[in-house]
């Protein structure tokens, strides 16, 4: 593994030496990786390296065999996935899904019980001016949206859950790069607020110019922890993704 680069701020998110299997077959073997205050982090891997398995053990939404996560030095290693929630850490899932068959206030609203059970409507005003193209859809039934607006509706739920860790699996995923734009330049203005992103994404160079820093995987481990240019610039990245013929260009991408 390749890391160089010194990077400002305060380690916010800890996984160290993470193990992660299904039964018995062992998917990610011995990961690290780090997110600091303020920083916005893409995991970059092909198809099946285990990415989302990374985001759903720090999430509590799979098990951990063994390693350990801790956020804001608190320890989560433990700690159950409502527990997660509470602690700041919200995940938006790979595959934009809401709940099809409530409305998108509805939706929004139970985005509010990761901070208060019972939800809380006056977070409703900052969401909408952050995402008008939610609020001017607010009675409509989620079902009703396009691809794209479900999965900002689904972003949408995770940002008003007041993360300070907001984890983004695949926000592209099937949807046009107009859309993708979208999610990750008001991922950019959240994190340039103060909130640090975790991002998983296939989009490498959409990716990149996002993101700060990167971490590249392969078959379950970190093979390279770079700055964005950094990654960008070297051969590792074009050998994963290029090498199984895995396309690298947002053109040409899934
Ligand atoms: N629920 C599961 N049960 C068994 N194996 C699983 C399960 N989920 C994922 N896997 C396997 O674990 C490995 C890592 O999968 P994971 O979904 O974490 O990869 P990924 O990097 O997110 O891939 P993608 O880019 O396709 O989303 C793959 O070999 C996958 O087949
Ligand atoms: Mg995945």
């Amino acid at each position: 593994m390749t890391e160089k680069s010194s990077r400002p701020g305060q380690v916010l998110l800890s996984v160290r030496d993470l193990h992660v299997a299904y039964g018995k077959a062992e998917v990610v073997h011995g990961l690290s990786l780090d997110v600091r205050a303020g920083e916005f982090v893409v995991v970059l891997g092909r198809n099946g390296a285990g990415k989302s398995t990374v985001m759903h053990a720090i999430s509590g939404l799979v098990p951990k065999r063994s390693g350990t996560v801790s956020f804001e030095g608190q320890d989560l290693t433990q700690a159950s996935a409502r527990q997660i929630v509470q602690s700041g850490i919200i995940q938006v899932l790979e595959g934009h899904r809401v709940f099809q068959t409530l409305t998108v206030e509805d939706n929004l609203m139970i985005g509010t019980y990761a901070k208060t059970p019972r939800g809380d409507r006056s977070k409703l005003e900052a969401i909408y001016d952050l995402f008008p193209e939610l609020a001017e859809r607010k009675q409509q039934m989620a079902s009703r949206l396009s691809g794209g607006q479900q999965q900002i509706l689904a972003v949408a739920q995770g940002v008003i859950g007041e993360p300070k860790l907001l984890i983004l699996d695949e926000p592209s995923g099937g949807l046009a790069p107009i859309v993708v734009d979208r999610i990750l330049s008001v991922a950019s203005a959240l994190c340039a607020k103060g909130l640090a992103i975790l991002l998983v994404e296939q989009l490498v160079e959409k990716a990149l110019k996002h993101a700060h820093f990167a971490f590249l995987m392969e078959t379950g481990r970190v093979v390279a922890a770079e700055s964005s240019a950094e990654i960008g610039r070297g051969d590792l990245l074009h050998r994963v993704f290029l090498g199984g013929g895995e396309p690298m260009t947002e053109m040409e991408s899934k």
